[in-house]
């Protein structure tokens, strides 16, 4: 079995992050989405990884590598534009040869693994096997509608009256016939080649297609609430370490200090992680907060938040539910005019509280 793992895309919903950085490498609890379906991948026995890659293919392959970090052998598949996911597998035709495979979407996140999943799929070897979850938004999703026996009788993409609120999670297993299904469909109305058309292809050529309903937590983190949510969901099985410099501070729960990072006169209350590099002086750092190598937060309060690298934050009281991105500086203005000084890339949001 082979894993085609997806990492192109935009990320649209999470810029003006993604306007420097691919979706799929903004960390939580200071390591990149990606890596966890990675580790996912290995632990379930799967070696060979095709990792569909985009605009951002540079970055993906700087921070994966060849993947031996991993335990994997990946090989990279250029898509020139993202023509949806079903496109993905049509230009890994070559790669994946006739091999089952599990497609993994790179910003997805499930946990617990997927190690069941793939022992599932072997034992059973249906055409597909689809993860199924409930959602209260399903018009967002991939929607399945099951009979009363619990098989799939149709399935339909971000449909605006829903036949039921289960979503298709962004892991799925295919054997070699949803090549013949791929090279059927035509562009959806959002102008894309649809997983969700090609198992619906599947189903109607009386094909097995196996849904499996995930009780267990998953995620899309194409938006800042749900990364947020992961990153409260990640640091809450966070291990306590100290191997930075602390002094005059308090460290309360799961605290995770990288080394080379220092915390002085402080208050953290986990669970938090600081990364290398760090230095935090003076501040309040709340629960669920994760805070990248080299930044420096002086005087501040923060939590519920991700802090990307080499990010600054002086004086400021208190952040909370936000995302901050790379090199970002965030200081008091002065207090005469009251006034807010911005300087905010494309799309950014900002929510001020005055
Ligand atoms: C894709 C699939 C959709 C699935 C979702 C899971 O949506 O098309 O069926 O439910 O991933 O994350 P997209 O991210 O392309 O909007």
């Amino acid at each position: 079995m082979k894993a085609l793992v997806l990492a192109g895309g935009s990320g649209t919903r999470l810029r003006p992050i993604t306007h420097t950085r691919a979706k799929q490498l903004v960390p939580v609890a200071n390591k990149p989405v990606l890596f966890y379906g990675l580790e996912s991948i290995a632990s379930a026995g799967v070696r060979d990884v095709g990792i569909v890659v985009g605009d951002t293919h540079a970055e993906i392959e700087a921070a994966v590598g060849d993947g031996s970090a991993f335990g994997l052998r990946v090989t990279y598949l250029r898509q020139e534009a993202p023509l949806g996911l079903a496109h993905a597998v049509l230009i890994a035709r070559d790669y994946l040869g006739d091999d089952d495979f599990v497609m993994y979407l790179g910003d997805n996140f499930i946990v617990g693994g997927i190690d069941g999943l793939v022992e599932r799929f072997r034992s059973r070897r249906p055409s597909a096997q689809i993860l199924l979850t409930r959602v209260s938004d399903p018009s967002q999703f991939g929607v399945a509608e099951l009979d009363g026996q619990g098989r799939v009788v149709g399935l339909e993409e971000k449909p605006r009256t829903p036949k039921s609120d289960l979503a298709l999670a962004g892991v799925y297993l295919f054997g070699p016939e949803i090549h013949e299904a791929v090279a059927e469909l035509k562009p959806s109305w959002r102008g894309e080649l649809e997983i969700t058309d090609a198992i619906q292809w599947l189903i109607e050529s009386g094909r097995a297609v196996e849904p499996t309903l995930i009780s267990g937590y998953w995620k899309d983190t194409g938006n800042v609430a749900d990364m947020l949510e992961v990153n409260r969901l990640v640091l809450e099985s966070l291990e306590t370490r100290s191997d930075g410099d602390v002094h005059d501070s308090e460290l309360i729960g799961r605290v995770a200090v990288e080394p080379g990072a220092t915390v002085r006169r402080s208050r953290v209350v986990g669970p938090a992680v600081i990364g290398a590099g760090t230095l935090i002086s003076d501040s309040y750092i709340g629960p669920f907060t994760s805070i990248a190598g080299d930044c420096r937060i002086t005087g501040s309060e923060i939590e519920y938040s991700i802090v990307l690298a080499r990010a600054s934050i002086d004086g400021v009281r208190r952040i909370e539910a936000s995302l901050i991105g790379h090199d970002v500086e965030v200081t008091p203005a002065p207090n005469t005019p009251r006034a807010h000084r911005l300087v905010l890339g494309d799309h950014s949001k900002v929510q001020i509280s005055s």
